[in-house]
């Protein structure tokens, strides 16, 4: 029988569609083809459904939960929401530390996993005691909690090198040239990364070996890191969600990654709005950086190449952001004109 043996056991394996419809209006059907990979399609809708689990056991692992324990993350997002559900399947108590910036619906969805959400100052440093790294790391210091931090956690990459790169690998028939994948912690890109480069390795391959490309914002660190090894002065806020850093996270690994390619916000905005137009698919603006990254890329292929892109989450998320007057406010032209042209009345 084709029966789960719990909601765990559904993380992964989601699938993989082309993005021709936006190769016809963005490349003009020139270049390789672009394939998605649909990371809504977990349990949690996202992409860090993969590393709840593998968090939890590898705090197991080396003793830091035992039975009936405490699970504590700093985060306001997806990455709570995979810890939260596999929590609630182990038995542990979770807690989600978060900044009061965070929108009361996004707190709930954590709280509907039975997570606790301990709302914590956005306006003081990260270094102050108060704020939501410092309230974290208190609960791991002073009550024993087990603190994952998926920031600093190897199992974070690992799940990926585990489960996103051989399912890319196979579901491609090994055919996969370029991977494109916004970089956050870094943990999606460089562990699918690892796989598909040792995968892809000294094959005969009319291709060569898989080419990675991390997907950065303008104001994140990642860009110039890589450029230079420095980071640069000017590290500023941006609109796109989840993705660059003004910090290096040690689950950055840069060996496996071959390109970094910045993504503006604009760009970023403009193509989540063209993917749900033209592809149906509503995902976050991390998607849209991704995707507009792979297809700039992409125009310069060769039609035998193959570019896979990943779509890290689902745009139900983002729905207050995801309208014209908010895009507006924000300062951004091309998706709102984009938006008012594709509408009949203008909105
Ligand atoms: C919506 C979204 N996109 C992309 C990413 C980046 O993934 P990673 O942390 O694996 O680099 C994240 C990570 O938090 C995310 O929440």
């Amino acid at each position: 029988m084709a029966i789960a043996k719990d909601i765990l056991d559904l993380v992964g394996n989601t699938p993989l569609v082309y993005l021709d419809r936006l190769r016809a209006s963005v490349n003009k059907g020139q270049g390789a083809r672009v394939v998605a990979k649909l990371e809504m399609f977990n349990p949690g809708s996202s992409v860090k459904d993969r590393i709840g689990l593998p968090l939890i056991r590898a705090g197991e692992k080396a003793g830091l939960l035992k039975k009936g324990g405490t699970i504590v993350e700093p985060t306001s997002g997806n990455t709570g929401l995979g810890l939260a559900m596999a929590a609630a399947l182990l038995g542990y108590h979770m807690v989600c530390t978060v900044p009061d910036k965070v929108p009361k619906e996004k707190q709930d969805l954590l709280k509907a996993y039975g997570a606790e959400v301990i709302v914590c100052p956005t306006s003081v440093d990260a270094d102050d005691p108060r704020s939501y790294y410092k309230q974290a790391e208190r609960m791991r210091d002073e009550e024993g909690a087990y603190l994952p931090y998926q920031y600093y956690n190897q199992a974070n990459p690992t799940a990926h090198y585990k489960t996103t790169g051989p399912e890319i690998w196979h579901q491609t028939d090994g055919k996969v040239t370029h991977f494109v994948a916004g970089m956050g912690t870094g943990g999606t890109v460089s562990g699918t990364g690892k796989f598909l480069h040792e995968a892809s390795n000294g094959r005969r391959r009319p291709a060569g070996r898989v080419k990675v490309v991390a997907v950065d914002t303008v104001g994140s660190v990642f860009t110039n890191f890589h450029k230079t090894g420095k980071f640069p002065r000017d590290i500023h806020q941006y609109l796109i969600d989840g993705i660059g850093e003004d910090f290096m996270p040690t689950t950055v690994w840069w060996d496996e990654i071959d390109a970094v390619e910045q993504v503006s916000d604009e760009d970023a905005f403009l193509m989540q709005a063209k993917l749900a137009r033209e592809e149906a698919l509503f995902s976050g603006s991390s998607a849209g950086a991704a995707v507009h990254a792979a297809f700039k890329l992409a125009k310069k292929l060769p039609k035998s190449a193959l570019v896979v892109t990943l779509l890290p989450d689902i745009g139900d998320r983002y729905l207050s952001k995801f309208n014209v007057e908010w895009m507006e406010a924000k300062g951004l032209t091309k998706a709102p004109a984009y938006l008012r042209k594709m509408t009949k009345r203008g909105t």
